[in-house]
């Protein structure tokens, strides 16, 4: 079989399992083609994207800005590594330092590679300007987060698909519960050696959990207080996805590290980064940090494209906008509905909590059945479903897919 010969979705299915590591349970469709807010399968048959791959294609499918901005790009050069300068570098730090408020940017290619790399930062500032002893140093985690799959940072999993059997884990993490300002503060105040809170502002992967009003902003006063850094790992809940630019200004929270992946391109190609300000990410110094792609012309050509299309098309206020109604909408559903116990989020990032048990199969049986009507939606853990479609959608779009839904769902009312 040649290559690039076109596959039958069952070939295509057989030659992952075949290959490929089994290390994912993907919805059984094969996608070749995306724009905006479609997607379509190896048939042709045409779907909503209610995923937006993990919310890394806010600005939608093969957006035509960033597409050009990837070519132009590409044609003319795509990687120097960090041995030498580039022309797009700078320009793209001081862009994304000016949209974001922060003195610096560290470029990285995933997110977990942004995490590691926030924490690294946590613990040298912890060590150089706090004052911590040597290898005393610890940073404050949530249960039930998820911040990637590196070894250190699913030591600090309470998921054990996540890190079963990936020991011995590394050590100077403390988990707390989320959304449980006591436990914060009791942590803060039984260790001087704490220099960081690392916490996504909502719980995307752990099933979109928002957390009370006030308490990202309380956590931050509690950090300041205990000379903490509050760290935000807005790879999910940032760039416009939540109704703001970033989840934490919906409580005018600015995090002493900002972490960002995901929709800082795209979806078109890996880029994530660290950002702070002089006084924190000033411990960096020259072979401190590092990755042979990370800040190539490529990824910050994309990435200013990609961050213009945001504020350029205001798809904060779009994803703001339709995040109330699609609540609105299936908040009215659900009032008459068995099936569903209740739908949550912020913005156009939300779920819905099905009313089985955590190990049945009822999610995942309706996420099929939303794929046969039309929309590709996943369900995280146990019985909840994430929707998130990119954030380019316009409200005609979102009603046909609430009826998706509600259709949908309706088949499975007992
Ligand atoms: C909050 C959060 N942090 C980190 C990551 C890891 O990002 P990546 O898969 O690009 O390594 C994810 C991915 O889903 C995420 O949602």
């Amino acid at each position: 079989m040649a290559v690039l010969e076109q596959l039958t979705s069952q070939q295509a299915i057989n030659l992952e399992k075949q290959y490929g590591s089994n290390t994912y349970h993907p919805l059984p469709v094969v996608l070749s083609r995306g724009e905006g807010v479609y997607v379509w399968d190896v048939d042709g048959k045409k779907y909503y994207d209610f995923l937006s791959a993990y919310s890394a294609v806010n600005q939608g499918h093969c957006h035509p800005k960033i597409v050009n901005a990837l070519i132009k790009q590409a044609q003319t050069l795509t990687l120097t590594s960090r041995a030498f300068h580039n022309n797009v570098l700078g320009r793209y730090e001081k862009f994304a330092c000016e949209y974001f408020g922060y003195d610096k940017l560290l470029p990285m290619n995933s997110g977990a590679e942004a995490v590691e790399a926030a924490l690294k930062i946590c613990r040298k500032w912890g060590y150089e300007i706090k004052g911590i002893s040597e290898n005393e140093g610890k940073i404050i985690v949530c249960n039930k987060n998820f911040h990637g799959r590196t070894t250190t940072i699913v030591s600090f999993s309470s998921d054990s698909s996540a890190n079963k059997n990936f020991g011995p884990y590394s050590n100077g993490f403390i988990n707390i519960d989320y959304n449980d300002l006591n436990a914060l503060e009791h942590a803060l105040k039984s260790n001087s050696n704490i220099s960081g809170f690392l916490v996504e502002p909502i719980q995307g992967e752990a099933g979109v959990y928002v957390p009370d009003e006030g308490y990202l902003a309380k956590a931050k006063d509690l950090c300041e207080q205990y000379n903490v850094l509050f760290i935000a790992d807005e790879i999910q809940t940032g760039i416009a996805r939540t109704g703001k630019l970033l989840a934490v200004d919906h409580e005018n929270v600015k995090p002493d590290i900002l972490i960002l992946g995901k929709a800082l391109s795209g979806g078109l190609y890996p880029v994530s980064a660290a950002m702070a300000n002089n006084n924190i990410m000033g411990v960096m110094t020259p072979g401190t940090h590092g990755s042979t792609f990370g800040g190539n012309p490529l990824g910050a050509a994309v990435a200013i494209a990609a961050l213009e299309v945001i504020r350029d098309e205001k798809l904060a206020e779009n994803a703001e906008k339709l995040g109330r109604l699609f609540r609105s909408e299936l908040g009215k559903y659900i009032e008459t509905s068995n099936i569903v116990k209740l739908v949550r989020g912020k913005g156009l990032l939300n779920a819905i909590v099905i009313n089985d048990t955590e190990d049945s199969e009822t999610a995942w049986n309706i996420c099929l059945s939303l794929r046969d009507n039309g929309l590709l939606a996943k369900p995280t853990h146990g019985n909840i479903i994430r929707f998130a479609p990119p954030l380019v959608m316009n409200e005609e779009q979102l009603l046909d897919c609430v009826s998706i839904i509600i259709k949908t769902l309706k088949q499975f009312e007992y």
